[in-house]
């Protein structure tokens, strides 16, 4: 792996720090964007929809697809826009633009999404947000489909991925411009700071639940747009509450997410993503 000097300036830092954000314009050659967009292309292509899903009941369906999403923390694979079927379980339009997103092991079962996830950049980027043991555990590719790509609520990263203290970084790149047309990142300037409002847990009783801490609604009014170029990775303290609305564009919104913890924290058993035994978390390298 090609090591580069890349750390983050004093100022960068402290923007961070204020803002729970942070925009590196052309952290990623276009080239690489392209490279990882028709990967993600092909594995659409190979998936079959048919396979995964079969239509008993709404309420077996549902239950199949908690089971779908629980069991992929460690798997590649496919999420489908809301409303993609239909009640004959068949898709209403073309498989490639019907997926909302793939997750949650393509960096490490997927040799391009490795090569993107795994460099000596991100690396001593990681390292320079006081990062000691980053370990990689989550990936997801977001499609954000043209007119059908549905809305992202309010949220913070760390209801999903929670670890004591609290480590969540999330990587989100652009992979195609980012605007307001097409969905882009809103986020509320400084939100980190108020705190954990939730958790999805996995249940005892089986299934996963949240947790509430504070039910207090979101400053909405303060949230900014961050429209941003291909090759634009943005930084995003797992506190900081962020959304995207629906995408009703002619034009796609393509987006690679990673999140990293710091194996030097505590990851509760009850965190929704899991890993089998067969496939660890590892760092950078
Ligand atoms: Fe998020």
């Amino acid at each position: 792996m090609k090591e580069t000097d890349f750390k983050l300036k004093t100022e960068q830092l402290e923007r961070y720090d204020r803002d729970g954000f942070l925009v590196l314009e052309n952290f990623v050659p276009a080239a690489s964007c392209d490279e990882l967009r028709r990967r993600a292309c092909e594995l659409v292509e190979a998936f079959d929809p048919e396979g995964s899903f079969s239509i008993f009941s709404t309420q077996e369906q549902a239950r199949k697809s908690d089971q779908y999403f629980l069991e992929s923390g460690d798997k590649i694979r496919f999420f489908f826009e809301e409303d993609a079927f239909d009640e004959n379980g068949k898709l209403r339009q073309k498989k490639e633009q019907s997926i909302n997103k793939i997750g949650h092991a393509l960096h490490d079962l997927d040799a391009v999404f490795g090569r993107f996830s795994r460099t000596g950049k991100l690396s001593q980027l990681v390292a320079s947000l006081g990062i000691s043991q980053p370990l990689l555990i989550q990936s997801m590719y977001i499609f954000k489909q043209p007119r059908v790509g549905g809305e992202v609520t309010c949220h913070q990263d760390s209801t999903f991925l929670y670890t004591e203290p609290m480590s969540v970084v999330g990587l989100w790149f652009a992979l195609e411009d980012a605007t307001r047309e097409n969905g882009c990142l809103r986020a509320i300037p400084g939100g980190h700071k108020l705190g954990l409002h939730s958790r999805f847990e996995r249940a005892p009783e089986g299934g996963t639940r949240f947790e509430v801490y504070d039910s207090s609604p979101w400053p909405l009014e303060k949230l900014v747009p961050l429209e941003v170029r291909q090759g634009t990775l943005i930084l995003l303290n797992g506190l900081l509450p962020h959304l995207s609305y629906a995408n009703r564009s002619p034009k796609s919104r393509h987006a690679y997410t990673l999140h990293v913890i710091d194996g030097a924290c505590h990851y509760p058993e009850d965190n929704w993503l899991r890993r089998s035994a067969k496939l660890p978390l590892r760092g950078f390298y």
